[in-house]
């Protein structure tokens, strides 16, 4: 699969699907989120008592309103624009349209305590531009934090290698179209996309699925070099 039209169905994906993702978050369809992600990922920002928060990839805005809940100033950003009217309409923080090409272009103009991208990190070359705004996202001693299938237990099937893989909504419920492809990349894999954006990784969480007692993501925190 080549990477540059695997890049452009992504975004092609998520704004076919847009609707049914906005469902499957809002009614709380996926178990893993449900029982142990969703929990991880907002402990994982207030541990750092932030008072702004960046949040990429932000979908139709759960986790802003989650932080919003804990006095916590939140701007989202996302590249779809009917996730950004939905997040913008449960309101919970500031919400705007821009794609990872646009923040790597310098046009996100703002910095937070905590840059958190809670599964949106999908593609290659749009993440790799991505992660190398994240340091002039940063206030000083801010931390990027990226949640994400935990790359030793997605596609156990395949080879542990980074490469694009077929997307699936298996256990999103119902509503979705054709599923778009994401990037896999290994623990060294994100290890050496950090350091190319000049992060270095501080901490690793892996929090466990109450029922397999297995990872059910990983959580990477980072911080400027
Ligand atoms: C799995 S959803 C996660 C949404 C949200 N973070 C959550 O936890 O529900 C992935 C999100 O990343 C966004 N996304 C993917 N690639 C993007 C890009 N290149 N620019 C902006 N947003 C992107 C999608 O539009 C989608 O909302």
């Amino acid at each position: 699969m080549a990477g540059a039209s695997s890049e452009g169905r992504i975004l092609d994906a998520w704004q076919a699907n847009a609707a049914a993702w906005r469902h499957a978050v809002r009614d709380q369809r996926i178990e893993s989120r449900r029982l142990a992600t969703d929990r991880a990922i907002v402990q994982a920002v207030l541990v750092r008592a932030p008072r702004k928060v960046i949040d990429l990839g932000c979908g139709e805005g759960w986790l802003a309103r989650a932080l919003a809940a804990h006095g916590i100033e939140v701007l989202g950003v996302d590249a779809v624009a009917e996730l950004v009217d939905a997040a913008q309409a449960g309101g919970g923080g500031q919400f705007r349209l821009m794609s990872y090409a646009d923040i790597a272009a310098g046009r996100l103009a703002a910095r937070a305590d905590v840059v958190v991208a809670n599964f949106s990190l999908l593609g290659q070359s749009s993440v790799d531009g991505l992660l190398a705004a994240v340091p002039d996202l940063l206030e000083p001693g801010g931390v990027l934090l990226v949640q994400t299938l935990h790359p030793l237990l997605a596609a156990p099937d395949e080879p542990y290698r980074d490469g694009w893989r077929d997307g699936s909504w298996a256990g999103c419920g119902e509503g979705f179209g054709e599923p778009a492809p994401w990037y896999f990349r290994t623990l060294g894999g994100w290890l050496e996309a950090f350091r190319q954006a000049g992060l270095t990784l501080l901490r690793i969480d892996e929090p466990l699925h109450p029922h397999t007692g297995r990872p059910a993501s990983v959580i990477f925190m980072a911080g400027e070099r």
